[in-house]
């Protein structure tokens, strides 16, 4: 993990200009267009979906900016962070939305909603791929947990479209990297949201890196859980006539 985030910052702090992209400083965008990497990197998923399924949702973008509705949302930001992570949402969206649809003649599209308010700015992707239930949620974020086939084994040729099991937690890291964070909202039976929470200021936006020394690791290791009844404390308890600890 740490090796990941060296990597991100080396590529940011480059202090080299991009000739195609002459006003980024490194690999920031001082004037990103949030809803222009939207729209590519739902064109780059579409791709990938319609290879592999013959078929991809449709996408419907609405954005709300509180300084004037309809003002265009820019935000200094790293464009390739934030199309990563959406490619990624993308991509699930996708393939959960046509493999729950499979029979049926039309898909669901997509819904993208991007706001900005004074504090953050909020990309909210809905589809309805069935969902997933709560008690599964945030196992999706564990690194490896993937329900597709797995890639290597499938196809060398074509990207896939999932497989990996890696898309979830490397996209919450991205956005977790710049003090945002990304969550799953999901209805069993119906489909998901996917929740991206960006800094609005950048200011705000504050490089997020872990401690890695002993006192860190000790202050961690020390907090203690409260006892309650769902968290079963890991001493054994004598339990009374009801069953209740005593
Ligand atoms: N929108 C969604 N609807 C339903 N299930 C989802 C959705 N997004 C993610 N999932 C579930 O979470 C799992 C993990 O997602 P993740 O993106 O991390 O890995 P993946 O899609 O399997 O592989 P890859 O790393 O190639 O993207 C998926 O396999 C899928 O079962
Ligand atoms: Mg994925």
């Amino acid at each position: 993990m740490y090796l990941i985030r060296v990597f991100i910052l080396a590529l940011i702090f480059d202090g080299s200009t991009n000739p195609a992209h002459p006003k980024h400083i490194g690999s920031i965008d001082p004037n990103c267009d949030v809803v222009e990497v939207v729209k590519d990197a739902y064109e780059s998923a579409k791709m990938l979906c319609d290879q592999y399924y013959l078929t991809s949702p449709e996408v419907e973008i609405k954005q709300v900016n509180f300084e004037g509705p309809s003002d265009p949302i820019h935000i200094v930001y790293v464009p390739s962070h934030l199309y990563h992570m959406l490619f990624e949402l993308f991509k699930n969206a996708m393939r959960a939305t046509v493999e729950t649809h499979e029979t049926s003649l039309h898909l669901p599209p997509i819904k993208v909603r991007v706001s900005l308010g004074r504090e953050d700015l909020t990309i909210k992707m809905s589809d309805r791929g069935g969902g997933v239930p709560l008690r599964k949620i945030e196992r999706l974020f564990s690194y490896m947990y993937s329900t597709a086939p797995s890639p290597v084994a499938e196809n060398t040729r074509n990207a896939p479209l999932a497989g990996f099991g890696y898309g979830l937690p490397i996209s919450r890291l991205y956005a977790k990297y710049f003090q945002g964070d990304l969550q799953l909202y999901s209805m069993e039976g119906y489909g998901t949201s996917a929740v991206i929470y960006l800094k609005a200021l950048s200011t705000e936006s504050i490089e997020r890196l872990p401690v890695f020394n002993k006192s860190a690791l000790r202050h961690y290791q020390t907090s203690t859980e409260a006892d309650d009844w769902c968290i079963p404390s890991s001493e054994p308890k004598k339990l009374g006539k009801y069953g209740y600890s005593v």
